[in-house]
């Protein structure tokens, strides 16, 4: 099973109907480009990402921005990984990162640590997922500048996120921003369409053997959206119970705890969920703006604007054209709705 494999894919073979989008990311990434991927949850920026990397046949590292406080650290330790990897013997020592950033930021850092791996290596793709996460903004964007104009032939970066937080001072940075004149090109990851969602469970169906009709796909794509995380989730049940219903009903159901623990996770981060909640609840009976949102929440101006923000760096409310929120994932909203 390939296709319903629920790991983020890294074989460009089994990445369904983004042919354009990973066409696109490996040539960027071929000349060199760094590449910010900007989408909602489990719309596959990951396996987009991997197979891009997969395609170029590049080494490269992983950063996941959520397992990590501190990017310069997690940055000097995967090198340092990388590099016992390549069995280089050279020392590395983990730099003393200054507390006040200033003018000897580069030299300090760099003479101590980076240098002395990207000294060694040849190309290296670096992917930073989940980049919404990272801490200390400024400090993340001195580094990356720092990189861009000394290594920019040796290292490219992909960065994965929403488009909020730091996402936002990478994707634009102001005149101010370490990052400012420095060329980032971005790539928005959309939803599938009704017609490659259905495309998917017949191709993922027969690669497993099973049936997958007409009226059947347009059901589960119908309740799933176009959301390649949770049409996986319904191939791998379908694998296992072989039944479409049961398998939809598996999914609904493993789907909503899935939300609910990220939700419980996201409280032990210490965010306060329960006005968030208040918006999305809002935001599951019908998509509003923010000046609705004012008045059907109760909230200020400045309180709803923050809780907006968390809930869009969380990937999980999106603004449309017209300027109206709406909850990105239809199971979220379902498992909202019942409260
Ligand atoms: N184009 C695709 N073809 C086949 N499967 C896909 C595709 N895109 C995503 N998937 C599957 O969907 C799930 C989510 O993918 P992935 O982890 O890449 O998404 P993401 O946007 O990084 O999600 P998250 O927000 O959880 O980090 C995985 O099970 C992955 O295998
Ligand atoms: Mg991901």
């Amino acid at each position: 099973m390939k296709l319903f494999d629920t790991k983020p894919k890294t074989d460009p073979d089994f990445l369904y109907g983004r042919e354009k989008e990973l066409e696109l990311l490996a040539q960027y990434l071929g000349q060199k480009d760094w590449v910010i991927l900007l989408g909602p949850r489990r719309i596959g920026k990951t396996s987009l990402a991997k197979c891009a990397i997969t395609r170029l046949g590049c080494k490269s590292l992983l950063i996941d921005a959520r397992d990590t406080t501190n990017f310069e650290e997690a940055l000097i330790s995967s090198l340092k990984e990388y590099q016992s990897s390549l069995n280089i013997k050279a020392e590395v020592k983990v730099p003393h990162i200054p507390v006040n950033l200033g003018v000897n930021y580069n030299r300090r850092l760099s003479s101590h640590t980076l240098d002395a791996v990207l000294k060694r290596i040849s190309r290296l793709i670096i992917l930073i997922d989940e980049a919404q996460w990272l801490h200390n903004p400024r400090r993340v964007n001195m580094l990356l500048a720092y990189l861009y104009d000394t290594y920019y032939d040796k290292i490219t970066f992909i960065i994965t996120g929403s488009m909020i937080g730091v996402m936002k001072s990478i994707v634009d940075p102001g005149a101010k921003s370490p990052l400012y004149g420095r060329a980032m090109t971005k790539m928005e990851i959309k939803r599938w369409s009704s017609s490659t969602s259905i495309g998917f469970l017949k191709a993922g169906s027969k690669e497993i053997g099973l049936d997958m009709d007409d009226k059947t796909g347009v059901a589960i794509e119908g309740k799933l959206d176009g959301l390649p995380g949770w049409l996986t989730l319904f191939g791998y049940n379908y694998n296992h119970t072989k039944n479409p219903d049961t398998a939809m009903a598996e999914t609904v159901k493993e789907a909503k705890k899935v939300v609910s623990e990220e939700l419980g996770s996201i409280e032990n981060l210490g965010i306060d969920t329960e006005r968030p909640i208040i918006i999305l609840k809002a935001l599951a009976k019908v998509p509003s703006r923010f000046s609705e949102l004012l008045d059907l929440t109760g909230f200020g101006n400045a309180v709803l604007s923050r809780h907006l923000d968390t809930l869009e760096r969380l990937g999980y409310v999106e603004k449309d054209k017209v300027g109206e929120y709406f909850i990105s994932d239809p199971i979220l909203a379902a498992y909202i709705k019942e409260g």
